[in-house]
């Protein structure tokens, strides 16, 4: 069964209570938080004090995905305001294992999150020291971007690196996850599908979480 962790981009955040509560109820599995800051990625989307406020809806894993630039400077910030997760991105971080050092220490599960055109290759040396891999399925610093199709590849890529080696890293799946794609996206060896507009502009959100946590 894949890990569910809707995008809570796509809620309303006018009613974002009910928002969290409808999660609570479903079987979502996780709930996914995307910082963005205007210089990584070209949108703003919230920082730790949202975050903190979503924690405190929730006992499920905050799993929170920085775009952002020197995210080194941000990472106590959002071990205080709950993270379970923290990903920072390989294209935002030339010194990543300082990085992945500083939120293994600060007590967070550690993920690198990867741009559409970054090889799998680049996450070699890398992959033993992390929890997750986020690959981004669409071009960062947007919801409701269509899936772009080459990910099937490096997700079977990705899978046989973490095979081969032993290890016990999660493949996590950015952008554009539909009922559609996601059977594929499953087959080629992904543990965790990120869905906002999938799960947030569904008539019946909970019954979607549903759907996709049943798929083989
Ligand atoms: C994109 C974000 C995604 C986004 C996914 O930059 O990292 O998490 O919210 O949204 P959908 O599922 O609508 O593509
Ligand atoms: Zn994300």
């Amino acid at each position: 069964m894949p890990i569910v962790a809707p995008s809570l981009l796509a809620a309303d955040f006018l009613k974002l209570t009910e928002e969290c509560q409808m999660l609570n109820e479903s079987e979502a599995d996780w709930f996914h938080l995307d910082v963005m800051d205007g210089h990584f990625v070209p949108n703003i989307s919230f920082g730790p004090m949202i975050v903190e406020f979503i924690r405190k809806t929730t006992n499920k894993v905050c799993d929170v995905h920085l775009m952002i630039l020197e995210p080194e400077k941000y990472a106590e910030a959002f071990k205080n305001a709950g993270a379970d997760y923290l990903s920072v991105h390989i294209e935002a971080c030339p010194h990543l294992h300082r990085n992945i050092q500083q939120i293994k220490s600060l007590g967070m599960k550690a993920g690198i999150a990867i741009n559409p055109h970054t090889s799998i290759s680049a996450l070699s040396d890398i992959l033993r020291d992390i929890d997750l891999v986020c690959m981004m399925s669409v071009n960062p610093g947007y919801g409701g971007q269509k899936f772009i199709p080459h990910t099937i590849e490096k997700i079977q890529q990705l899978r046989s690196m973490i095979n081969e080696r032993g290890l016990k890293v999660l493949i996590e799946i950015d952008g554009g996850v539909t009922l559609e794609n996601a059977p594929s996206i499953i087959a080629a060896g992904a543990d965790v599908l990120v869905a906002g507009n999938t799960v947030f502009k569904s008539a019946d959100p909970k019954g979607m979480i549903a759907e996709l946590k049943a798929i083989k």
